[in-house]
């Protein structure tokens, strides 16, 4: 019987996502003979401490010479699952000009300097694929860049971070405010120990960049993406929109329009009867509107040791398909035009906002006149509860542009009527 070929692999770290891999490689290695026609090895692991024990993983593969990976002509896949954006980025520059073909699952990174890493493969003639930079084990990039390719896409809209996910059905579905939310998700792994980057929404900002420039093929980076957290979302915003019929999500929404392209992450009331409203936990899922195909949906595990490796894995037996056939760099960077990105201050929602205000007659009249004043039309406005002198309205806007909104409240915030403005929260509009 003829020796199957073996394809040589290096890891560049083994935390959450390269431990998946590892374990996902070992289990099918018998598999992949008939699979793809090779055995994939890892014969390689990159980490900080080659001495630290790891469970599950052979000290024997562990190295902390990226050098000592570089000079072995025998590996042909480097896989990069370390994070952060130096020194993966140096690593995988050098991969390339190393002749390896990289994976990755660094969303930072891609977001930050894809335009630098996709030139780099092209020039090299090497596969750069990263499917598990965007949410997780739940195919994505593969459908955006090759799957809907016939379409001309013009919207990418979904909740691509499971932590904060996970805290917003806690609010909705247990009543606990964010406080305890955020510390259930730290307990059960979801969220890390500093949450910044999932609770202030700059992990699914990074997410958006790259699926905005992966669907519709101009360059978008993390610093093009307006992002807002959940931090500010309280128990009463939640409670307010249930009573119209709305869940609070995180919502990421990319849109390509006439006027360029709109790219933003921020808390947004959408109908409990909307698909994305039934997205609970820790899941993600991802919608996409194409002119041909119409509308779709993906759905999974945005996260974790498996689905994330799953993700990597399913790109590395890609890479090792076109070096099987001789036919790496096929797919390389798609972002061939070049749109303008809107500014957030020129995008139109309809928001819900929570004001405190001293209760006294005329009050509405006044607020009602800011908004007129600056072309903001009211859907609703409602007076939920009134404590002594004070009282709080929740205050329903028709669509209108962002800027309009910003300065109506700004006007509001310097009028003496007004106590506090407690919540500015965009209204998903199907219309717009
Ligand atoms: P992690 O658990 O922190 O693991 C990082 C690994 O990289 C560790 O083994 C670490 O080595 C190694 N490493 C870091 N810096 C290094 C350096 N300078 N030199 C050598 N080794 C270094 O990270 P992770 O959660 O697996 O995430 C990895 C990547 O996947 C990130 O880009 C992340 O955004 C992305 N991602 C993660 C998930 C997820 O669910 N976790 C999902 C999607 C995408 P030591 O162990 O020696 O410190
Ligand atoms: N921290 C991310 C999340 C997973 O909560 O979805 C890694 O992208």
């Amino acid at each position: 019987m003829e020796t199957p070929k073996k394809i040589k692999i290096a890891l560049l770290g083994v935390g959450t996502v390269g431990t998946g891999v590892y374990k996902i490689l070992s289990g099918q290695k018998d598999e992949m003979i008939n699979k793809i026609g090779a055995q994939l090895e890892i014969v390689k692991i990159l980490v900080r401490d080659a001495q630290k024990e790891r469970k599950g993983i052979p000290g024997k593969l562990l190295t902390d010479s990226f050098q000592e990976i570089m000079d072995d002509p025998e590996i042909q896949i480097v896989i990069e699952v370390m994070g952060g954006l130096e020194p993966a980025r140096t690593y995988i520059l050098e991969a390339f000009r190393h002749g390896k073909h990289v994976v990755s699952a660094n969303k930072d990174l891609i977001a930050e300097d894809g335009k630098e890493l996709f030139e780099t493969a092209q020039k090299y003639g090497k596969d750069f694929l990263f499917e598990a930079a965007v949410a997780g084990g739940i195919p994505i990039i593969r459908p955006l860049k090759q799957c809907l390719a016939g379409n001309n896409l013009t919207e990418v809209m979904g909740i691509v971070n499971g932590t904060t996910n996970f805290i917003l059905t806690k609010m909705t579905e247990n009543g606990m405010d964010f406080a305890d939310a955020l510390k259930m998700a730290q307990e059960l792994g979801y969220a890390e120990a500093d949450p910044t980057a999932d609770i202030e929404g700059l992990d699914a900002g990074r997410k958006m960049a790259i699926m905005a420039s992966s669907a519709f093929n101009t360059r978008v980076t993390f610093q093009d993406v307006y992002t807002e957290g959940i931090t500010k979302i309280s128990a009463d915003d939640i409670r307010y929109a249930k009573e119209m019929g709305c869940d609070i999500k995180l919502l990421g929404v990319a849109k390509n329009t006439p006027d360029g392209i709109e790219v933003r992450v921020h808390p947004m009331l959408i109908p409990s009867n909307h698909a994305l409203a039934s997205v609970r936990d820790s899941f993600n899922a991802v919608f996409v509107h194409g002119d041909a195909v119409g509308d779709t949906m993906f759905y999974g595990r945005g996260a974790g040791e498996l689905p994330t490796g799953s993700a990597v894995v399913g790109d590395v037996i890609d890479v090792a398909r076109n070096i099987l056939h001789s036919c790496n760099g096929r797919i390389g960077c798609t972002c061939y035009k070049n749109i303008p990105i809107k500014k957030m201050e020129e995008i139109c929602n309809s928001y819900f906002l929570r004001i405190q205000v001293f209760n006294r007659p005329g009050v509405l009249a006044n607020i009602a006149a800011v908004f007129g004043n600056n072309q903001v039309s009211i859907a609703q406005i409602v007076q939920k509860k009134a404590v002594k002198d004070c009282a709080e309205l929740v205050v329903i806007t028709d669509a209108v542009r962002e800027k309009n909104i910003r300065d109506s409240v700004t006007v509001l915030e310097g009028m003496s009527i007004i106590k506090e403005i407690s919540s500015i929260i965009r209204v998903y509009n199907p219309e717009e």
